[in-house]
């Protein structure tokens, strides 16, 4: 058997064999740290690591390991570069572990894995779309230690990123530091300003659908400190200057290269909702706007509901108020009936 594995990665590597025509979805579970850290460098030095490298099917990896060894810096960049790869991620589970510690590191539950299988092979109208999401809110920092924020909890780009994903298409998840963890099954690249923003957005594309549910800041510090602010007694506050944070939504709506297919933006609004955002679809350039009121007597920002009026060329339409899943799965049906 031991020489059977390796004669097998003599092959693969000598290309005899196509990995890459055996499945849909190679599936690594448990996936150890060690293998982890082999996938995130490229190595390909037993059978395992070596199909590995020698597929273009998409992975979903299942990750097991002591507590430690998960959260060590070292398994994180790993992480990170996998699901920069587009490598799918499934848990892991916080509990109790094989070596009697407590934390993150337990493989995700069979079932789990069966899901994030099931999303992954989905066949649904957006199956072979690759669809762009951006959520959450940015951080735009003040100096190392202190940030301007908004409180986006990132729920709708969320539910939007999974709604999309159960619907076939691989969705590509750009997320500033939100309050809900990311969907599975999607590739996440996580940045905290609206500059690295628009970076990992167009590195990104092309997309055939972009998605902009991100509450992004419009300035950002001009003058951040390099090193923390400190009160020198003087009794005077520090006055920041601010600078105009480049218009994501806007600049791929634009783009010379064309943009996607379709275009969404969002509007939070908290007045005369439908007039401002149908003029921010024009001044936008974008194909849809999706409207909603986030004045603090809805409750809407950071809660489980939405109220939103789609705006597409051709008029408004309001939805009636529901969860923010709910709204989701509906977008993504007309998203889907849009690219046809
Ligand atoms: O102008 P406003 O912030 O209201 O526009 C909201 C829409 O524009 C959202 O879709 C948001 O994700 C997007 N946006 C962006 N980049 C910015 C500001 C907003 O992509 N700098």
């Amino acid at each position: 058997m031991h020489s059977d594995l390796f004669d097998l990665t003599a092959e693969a590597e000598m290309g005899h064999i196509q990995l890459s025509r055996v499945a849909d979805l190679i599936v690594v579970a448990p996936a150890t740290a060690d293998l982890m850290a082999k996938m995130a460098q490229g190595r390909a030095d037993d059978l395992a690591s070596t199909l590995l490298l020698a597929t273009d099917t998409r992975v979903l990896v299942a990750p097991a390991m002591n507590v430690r060894m998960w959260d060590h810096p070292a398994t994180q960049r790993n992480l990170a570069q996998l699901r920069a790869d587009g490598v799918l991620v499934v848990g892991p589970n916080e509990g109790e572990m094989a070596c009697g510690e407590y934390g993150p590191g337990r493989m995700a539950e069979p079932l789990e894995i069966v899901a994030a299988v099931q999303a992954a092979l989905a066949e649904g109208p957006l199956a072979g779309r690759h669809v762009l999401v951006t959520s959450g809110p940015t951080h735009e920092p003040i100096d190392p230690v202190r940030y301007i924020a908004n409180r986006s909890s990132g729920a709708q780009g969320t539910a939007l990123a999974a709604a999309l994903r159960d619907l076939g298409a691989k969705v590509t998840f750009v997320t500033g530091p939100a309050s809900v963890p990311p969907p599975d099954g999607v590739t996440v690249v996580k940045v905290e300003t609206a500059r690295q923003m628009l970076a990992a957005v167009e590195a990104a594309l092309p997309a055939d659908a972009a998605v902009f549910a991100a509450a992004v800041a419009d300035w950002r510090v001009a003058n951040a400190a390099g090193q923390k602010m400190k009160k020198d007694g003087s009794g005077q506050a520090p006055a920041l200057q601010f600078a105009e944070n480049p218009d994501i939504l806007a600049t791929v709506s634009k783009r010379a290269e064309g943009p996607p297919q379709l275009v969404v933006g969002f509007a939070a609004e908290t007045e005369t909702v439908q007039a401002h955002a149908t003029a921010k679809r024009l001044r936008k350039g974008c194909d849809w706007i999706v409207a909603n009121d986030v004045s603090p007597e809805t409750g809407i920002m950071g809660g489980a509901e939405n109220a939103v009026t789609l705006i597409t060329a051709t008029g408004a339409e309001d939805w009636p108020r529901m969860g923010k899943d709910a709204v989701a799965r509906r977008l993504a049906e007309r998203i889907a009936a849009a690219l046809g």
